[in-house]
């Protein structure tokens, strides 16, 4: 399967998902890395890896629509059949989800339900919990909502700060990723779409 990452900032999973893909019988591509923010970490990481790119601005466009309408088209013409938003900071609207309908996935560091929507890694420890973790869910119409295809939980121990946590959470994060994305691809029924929720 060719996949497309989508990603707005460092690009540390989308890295992961890249390097995991190079094994020999790997069951995806990355066609393209897309980002919305040309000063995206990300886009260099892509250079260096050798994968594709494209970047542009959503505000040069005069609405969502029109903005989606052309990622469609460009997605269309890598012909991507599956889509991973790994630090895409934007709610993606019906012009994809209804072309893409259970074909995007995310990946979001807390268990959800729990601190959906930004800093989750700040909300947890605000909130006093032992554990958080990291959550990789399809995509629906609402912010982290989707169902829930994978998670993994990561401790917080009194003596870790915002950065320990973050680390654990990373490290997480560039293991469960890729290989959720390599067994989903694969068509893997334990976790195909109509057994979750
Ligand atoms: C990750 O923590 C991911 O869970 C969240 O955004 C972050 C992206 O990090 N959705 P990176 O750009 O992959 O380094």
């Amino acid at each position: 399967k060719r996949i497309a990452v989508m990603a707005s900032g460092s690009g540390s999973n989308f890295e992961s998902i890249v390097n995991t893909s190079k094994a020999k019988n790997s069951s995806y591509e990355v066609a393209l890395l897309f980002s919305d923010q040309p000063a995206a970490y990300a886009l260099e990481r892509a250079k260096q890896l050798g994968v594709e790119s494209v970047t542009f601005l959503p505000k040069n466009y005069p609405d969502k629509m029109a903005y989606e309408a052309d990622l469609l088209a460009l997605l269309i013409r890598y012909r991507i059949d599956f889509i991973a938003l790994a630090g895409y900071m934007r709610l993606i609207g019906p012009t994809l989800l209804h072309r893409f309908d259970g074909d995007i996935v995310n990946i979001h560091p807390s268990l959800l339900p729990q601190f959906p929507g930004l800093d989750a890694i700040q909300q947890a420890i605000d909130a006093g919990v032992d554990e958080t973790g990291v959550t990789i869910h399809y995509i629906d119409a609402g912010i982290d909502t989707g169902p829930i295809i994978e998670q993994e939980a990561v401790a917080i121990n009194p003596e870790d700060s915002y950065e320990t946590v973050k680390k654990k959470v990373q490290r997480v994060e560039h293991r469960l990723y890729p290989q959720t994305l390599a067994k989903l691809l694969r068509g893997d029924e334990t976790i195909a779409k109509t057994s979750v929720n």
